[in-house]
């Protein structure tokens, strides 16, 4: 066992927890006033069962650590440091050990880096060509190939003992054995600032998921590194920004091109903790993600993280459709300069993201425009700031800036009551993710799931990327291992999911329901828009045998929702 399984297997949660607030019993969990909120109900529940606990006040939540990292305002590092002296556990991260531990991660690299030179290596070397990367970008950003065996790298660095590599993440215990963890994928080292490789990241050609990730190790906290800093931080401190994206493919073509100064969060969550790393280089930070909805929320979410940073903040809108790393290969370095300088600021981009999403022509549409502005209002800093955002909302919705800026402030936001007392507001899609990690849904729909992931909201769609690549590996994980790792606002969102207890009679209904109107329903009329648009084009065309054909399928479509809606 390595020291973190150790620590978190032998940590009694209701004890630490029990240090801060007066916990009392309440079934089998625990109850108290949330000490992160002011709380005159105890909303706070601690399962002892689970190792989890979560503020139905708040929402905060999240595992032991994470509640002793903030409660006593601890790193991730410096909590674990804290709980393995308390429990006589041996950390083998300090100063020595962990020189040694970047020196395996180097010779995995060094391993990796020669397979994709070698023989196995031939698929991979295609890929990369055809994606326009060639040799030189293998040196500079590491590339390597990890090949299929179960053991190639388990037995190209035996010599450092199996328990080091399970601590470095780079082998998996399964139940015949330590396997290698990367098998038949196109390998990115992430490297920290100082360009220490800290972790891996695993990209399939194809299957799922997509990419596979080092979890936390001693080297490696998740949302605690920005991918490219170590090539990007002198760009950024002469080009006086930094650009943010969201894959490591967009980086890679992005400095190919010539804008140096770009850096990837590693899929759409942005933290805190990389925007303090960032606003350690620069003062102004564009964000570039992927233009699809969930695209948009990150935006939107990165936004307010980075703001909260001290740091200026503009969003660029690459075409829809278009990712950076394909539109740097489409339209040159030139184009993608003009849309960094066209990036919209902070004021005009939170006014156009929430414009879009409601229908400004009528008064509940600006009704509910404000209110959900309402919410973001607090966290915004600068009051210069906030009089641009007024006068955004005046012109937009022809109302006096007055009136504007009284709906904005409204009466601040009563923390919401204790909702375990009522009934739990659980949205389908939460439903879904609740069924999802209870391994209560069937095989068939998660594969369903995992191939339309861009469906759930980005928070939730971390939380589903790490359950599948653990279900991928043959395993159910329980709530603990998924937990830690995750970004806060996953932790305390899944926290929330796992402790509320679902009141209702007929589980596999509720599930089904919850499909419908999360997956099947949405995907159908979805589908019914497309063929619709197709048949526009096809009478343009004067295409009257694909209009038929199309028609008979429109006609299917519908049939199929109508049962759907019946069954319900
Ligand atoms: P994308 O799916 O946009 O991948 O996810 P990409 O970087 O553009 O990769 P290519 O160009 O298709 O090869 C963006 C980022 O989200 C994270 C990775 O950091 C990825 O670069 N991600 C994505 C994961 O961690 N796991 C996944 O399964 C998918
Ligand atoms: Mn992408």
């Amino acid at each position: 066992m390595g020291a973190l399984e150790e620590i978190k297997a032998r940590v009694n949660i209701v004890d630490l927890i029990g240090r801060y607030v007066a916990l009392k019993p309440a079934g089998k969990n625990y109850k108290a006033r949330c000490p992160f909120h002011p709380d005159d109900t105890p909303s706070l529940m601690v399962s002892p069962e689970k190792g989890l606990w979560h503020c139905f006040g708040c929402g905060a939540g999240g595992d032991a650590i994470s509640f002793l990292m903030r409660i006593e305002h601890l790193t991730f590092a410096e909590a674990l440091a804290k709980l393995a002296q308390e429990l006589g556990i041996e950390l083998r991260a300090g100063g020595e050990g962990k020189t040694r531990l970047f020196q395996v991660n180097l010779e995995a690299l060094r391993f990796f880096q020669r397979e994709l030179r070698g023989p196995a290596g031939e698929k991979a070397r295609a890929y990369l060509l055809s994606r326009g990367i060639n040799e030189s970008l293998w040196e500079k950003w590491g590339l390597g190939y990890s090949p299929s065996a179960w053991d190639a790298l388990l037995r190209a660095l035996s010599r450092f003992g199996v328990q080091t590599l399970l601590d470095l993440g780079l082998v998996v215990m399964g139940e015949r054995g330590p396997y290698d963890r990367f098998r038949h994928r196109l390998i990115f080292p992430i490297r920290d600032e100082q360009g220490r490789v800290v972790a891996f990241a695993g990209r399939a050609f194809e299957g799922e998921p997509k990419y596979l990730n080092t979890p936390n190790t001693p080297l490696f906290t998740k949302g605690t590194v920005l991918y490219g800093l170590d090539l990007a931080k002198e760009a950024i401190r002469r080009k006086g920004r930094a650009v943010i994206v969201e894959g490591y493919t967009d980086v890679i073509s992005l400095h190919a091109a010539g804008i140096e100064e770009a850096v990837a969060s590693m899929g759409t969550s942005l933290t805190a903790d990389q925007a303090r790393l960032l606003a350690r280089y620069t003062e102004e930070v564009v964000i570039a993600y992927d233009r699809d909805a969930a695209g948009e929320a990150s935006s939107l979410r990165g936004m307010f993280i980075l703001h909260a940073a001290g740091l200026r903040v503009r969003v660029a809108s690459f075409p829809p459709e278009e990712d950076p790393d394909s539109f740097v290969r489409k339209a040159g370095r030139k184009a993608v300069e003009e849309v960094l300088a066209q990036a919209q600021p902070f004021h005009e981009f939170f006014l156009h993201a929430l414009a879009s999403r409601h229908d400004l022509s009528r008064m509940e549409g600006k009704e509910a425009l404000l209110r959900e502005a309402q919410g973001f209002w607090p966290e915004i800093k600068s009051s210069v700031l906030k009089l641009e955002i007024i006068h955004g909302f005046s012109n937009l919705l022809g109302l006096p800036p007055e009136e504007v800026q009284e709906a904005l402030r409204g009466v601040s936001r009563p923390v919401p009551r204790a909702e375990e007392k009522g009934e739990p507001s659980l949205t389908p899609e939460d439903l879904v993710v609740k069924f999802l990690l209870e391994g209560k849904v069937p095989e068939r729909v998660v594969a369903e799931l995992l191939a339309e992931e861009g469906r759930f909201c980005p928070v939730y769609r971390e939380v589903v990327r790490r359950w599948a690549e653990r279900w991928a590996e043959g395993q159910l994980p329980d709530a603990a291992a998924l937990i830690s790792g995750l970004s806060p606002e996953a932790a305390a969102r899944v926290s929330r999911l796992l402790l509320l207890e679902l009141k209702v009679a007929n589980e596999g209904q509720a599930l089904e329901e919850a499909l419908m109107r999360f997956l099947y329903i949405p995907r159908l009329t979805e589908r019914m828009e497309e063929v619709k648009l197709a048949i526009k084009d096809a009478e343009e065309r004067g295409d009257s045998e694909a209009v038929r054909r199309l028609t008979l399928e429109f006609q299917r479509l519908c049939r199929q929702r109508l049962e759907l809606l019946r069954r319900r």
